[in-house]
């Protein structure tokens, strides 16, 4: 394993995406205290520490193993100027003083080494073990998902989380099959679903958005982010910001929804929104941009991973 610049690990590449953006966001002016909670190959964060000079100081986390060593190793240079945990970024608060930081990066979803290493099973691209799970130690993985839940539970998640208009069908379909043949790898569940939707002409391969929900499912990704925007929020300090980069829209609905609920001057009671019965409250967050920034055209070209990336900035009152 050789981690250098370009962050490579076992012959996998993970360029970092929208790196100016988060330097220009967070300002990592020297001295400042970091937070990066998806530290995955350590190319943002040794930007960061980079930039924050020697008094500087970066707390980071995975819940990815290998993704933790990687980093661990690429971040060397900065010893003593960093503290690194496997966990969730949702544990954070457990470790990290409160208002102790002055600018907190999660970069969501997956890292292009868990998406080549056929062995973590994320991708239908290459052949190896229904697995899916970025942290190794949690029992569920894609397998058990796909050969023990029952169909409208399956449908649920492959709508839900992928969007995947044939959700119903497929789920119904697996059904049947894993009766005689239990789904054990990446190809042949992914040749299955090609059977059971085929189509010409298909921008993306039949399998992607039950692939995409699959993983999100296996990994709780949605309700870890939930309880993570909490949790980060608690270790950044008043004028302490929070960027956070999503790559699909159900997390950055939650990242709106989180940033939305802490700027309004109320709250509701209950779940629906009657304006006489609004209490106010103080506003704890301000939108540093209220539209997301994308990446440009020369970083998506060259790439390809950071088209669907959106940064978000938001920083505590
Ligand atoms: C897009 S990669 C981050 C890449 C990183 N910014 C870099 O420059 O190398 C996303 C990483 O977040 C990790 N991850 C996803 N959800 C997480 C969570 N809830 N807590 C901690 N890490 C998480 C994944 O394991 C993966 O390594």
């Amino acid at each position: 394993m050789s981690i250098g610049p370009g962050v490579t690990c076992r012959n996998s590449n993970h360029t970092p995406v929208m790196v100016r953006e988060v330097l220009d966001a967070l300002a990592p002016i020297p001295g400042k205290c970091l937070a990066d909670g998806t530290v995955g190959f350590g190319g943002h964060s040794s930007e960061l520490l980079r930039a924050a000079g020697s008094e500087g100081f970066l707390y980071a986390c995975d819940r990815d193993s290998n993704a933790l060593s990687a980093a661990t190793e690429r971040l060397a240079p900065y010893s003593g100027r960093f503290e690194i945990r496997l966990g969730t970024f949702s544990e954070l608060a457990q470790w990290v003083e409160e208002n102790r930081c002055d600018g907190v990066l999660l970069d969501l979803g997956v890292s292009s080494p868990q998406l080549d290493e056929p062995d973590r099973g994320f991708s239908f691209r290459a052949d190896g073990p229904l697995d899916m799970r970025m942290d190794r130690r949690q029992v569920l993985t894609a397998a058990d998902l796909v050969n023990n839940t029952d169909a409208e539970e399956l449908a649920r998640i492959f709508w839900e989380y992928g969007q995947e208009r044939n959700s119903r069908r497929l789920a119904r379909a697996i059904e049947r099959e894993r009766r005689v043949n239990r789904f054990e790898t990446t190809l042949q569940l992914a040749g299955f679903v090609e059977r059971i939707v085929p189509g010409k002409n298909r921008k993306i391969h039949a399998a992607t958005r039950m692939f995409q929900a699959l993983r999100i499912s296996v990994n709780n990704e949605l309700g870890l982010l939930r309880s993570g925007l909490e949790a980060v929020w608690q270790i950044l300090k008043p004028g302490g910001r929070l960027v956070v980069i999503t790559f699909h829209s159900l997390e950055d609905r939650i990242v709106k929804d989180f940033g939305r609920r802490l700027a309004s001057d109320y709250f509701s009671e209950g779940n629906v929104d009657i304006p006489e019965l609004r209490k106010p409250k103080r506003p704890e967050l301000r939108w540093v941009r209220r539209k997301s920034i994308q990446p440009s055209a020369a970083e998506v070209e060259a790439n390809p991973r950071a088209r669907s990336a959106q940064l978000r900035v938001m920083e505590k009152i």
